[in-house]
């Protein structure tokens, strides 16, 4: 463990702990990758101001997301097949956010279920919500998710259709995994994580499974997404939703200032400028480099968090200078979990949480919510 120092030493861990199929799941964009790429190189082009002679005693890393305390601005973000990076992931992963102080967002396809994670918790979560052809289906999941008191209901916008991840193709994902010989002989090299999934009941899209009518073999996500995601979604339907969950409300997925100021209007909480990791429009713009343009164009009308390419806390700051409010994770949760279960989401938050805490006092800054432009080279 005290050889752990950076996102990427849980990453290379993560990939002798888990199958390569899920590993290969969760490092992978749309296409060419040019979008995954862009996402995390776009931060190295971005430059702090350095200042000396500044009090530095007393800093704080504390600030609000969408009114909620966090103990830094930094949320775990939905993501699919959680619990196939590890044995009952989205439980272990909810736990430590809880503990650390920081927003869990469960997504709608994940493997341990929303009364799961309610259980394992004892505050409340946030629910990420896939809109489905089936409306009976996604007023069920949103009633749920309000029984089991999530705080905030994240819709996410950009995936009403899939792209295309050649390596989950080639790979043949399913969960649980098929038994092909190729699967065999992976398996038997991750010992630990096969007896962690056999001695767990929670090893398929339990938020679905006997939830959804006519739900017949999701193990194959994409065939499962082309069939039941709805191509339809519009903002009318934000308006039925967020009737419907009458809590707080995240919108997911907004990469351009005019759909921002769309977003604005519908009277959702916030948006997050986010282009779901480099795994849908390759070729898109990194959310960093869109972020300042969008959040100069909603100005106070509506709060703006971004996600993707986040690898340090460094990024996170150079997120919150540039207009957002709050940032998510999703692989460096993900590469922990994967690498050592909860304590890897803690060590994940904890890399994140230092290099924050000393970057912020270099820049002569005790107050995370101080970080603005000023403090970037431009
Ligand atoms: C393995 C994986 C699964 C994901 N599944 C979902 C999902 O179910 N719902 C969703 O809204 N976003 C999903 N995302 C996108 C994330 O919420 C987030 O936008 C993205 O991971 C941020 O980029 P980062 O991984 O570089 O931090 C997924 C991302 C990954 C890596």
């Amino acid at each position: 463990m005290s050889d752990i120092l950076t996102i990427a030493d849980l990453k290379d861990l993560a990939r002798r702990k888990v199958p390569k199929m899920f590993f290969d799941y969760a490092d992978s964009g749309a296409w060419t990758e040019s979008t995954y790429r862009a996402n995390e190189e776009d931060f190295g082009k971005i430059k702090f101001r350095q200042r000396v002679l500044v009090d530095m005693s007393n800093r704080s890393l504390e600030s609000t997301m969408i009114g909620q305390k966090v103990a830094m601005p930094v949320a775990l973000a939905p993501t699919g097949l959680t619990g196939m990076q590890h044995a009952d992931g989205e439980m272990l992963a909810a736990q430590a956010a809880e503990a650390f102080g920081v927003p869990f967002t469960l997504s709608t396809m994940s493997i341990c279920s929303i009364e799961d994670v309610a259980s394992a918790t004892s505050k409340p979560f946030w629910f990420q919500l896939y809109v489905l052809r089936d409306k009976d289906f996604v007023l069920n999941l949103i009633d749920r998710a309000k029984a089991a008191k999530c705080s905030a209901l994240v819709l996410t916008l950009d995936l009403q259709i899939l792209g295309q991840r050649h390596k989950d193709i080639r790979n043949g994902l399913s969960a649980p995994p098929k038994m092909t010989l190729a699967n065999i002989i992976d398996l038997a090299i991750k010992p630990r994580w096969c007896l962690g999934i056999a001695g767990t009941p929670r090893r398929t899209f339990r938020n679905i499974v006997g939830h959804a009518k006519g739900v017949g073999d999701v193990s194959s996500l994409s065939s499962w997404t082309t069939e039941q995601f709805d191509p339809q979604l519009s903002w009318k339907d934000v308006a039925w939703i967020k009737e419907r969950w009458g809590g707080k409300l995240i919108l997911k997925g907004i990469l351009d200032k005019e759909d921002a100021l769309m977003a604005a209007q519908t009277g959702a909480d916030a948006i997050i400028v986010s282009n779901h990791g480099g795994r849908q429009l390759d070729g898109a713009a990194s959310s960093i480099s869109v972020l300042e343009e969008i959040a100069d164009a909603v100005g106070d009308k509506i709060e703006v968090h971004m996600d993707g390419g986040i690898r340090s806390g460094q990024d996170v700051l150079k997120a919150l200078c540039l207009g957002a409010k709050g940032t998510y994770i999703g692989r460096p949760f993900l590469y922990g979990l994967g690498a050592m279960g909860k304590a890897g989401v803690t060590k994940a938050l904890e890399i994140i949480r230092k290099e924050m805490d000393i970057t912020l006092a270099l820049c002569g800054k005790r107050l995370v919510t101080d970080m603005g432009k000023d403090q970037l080279r431009r």
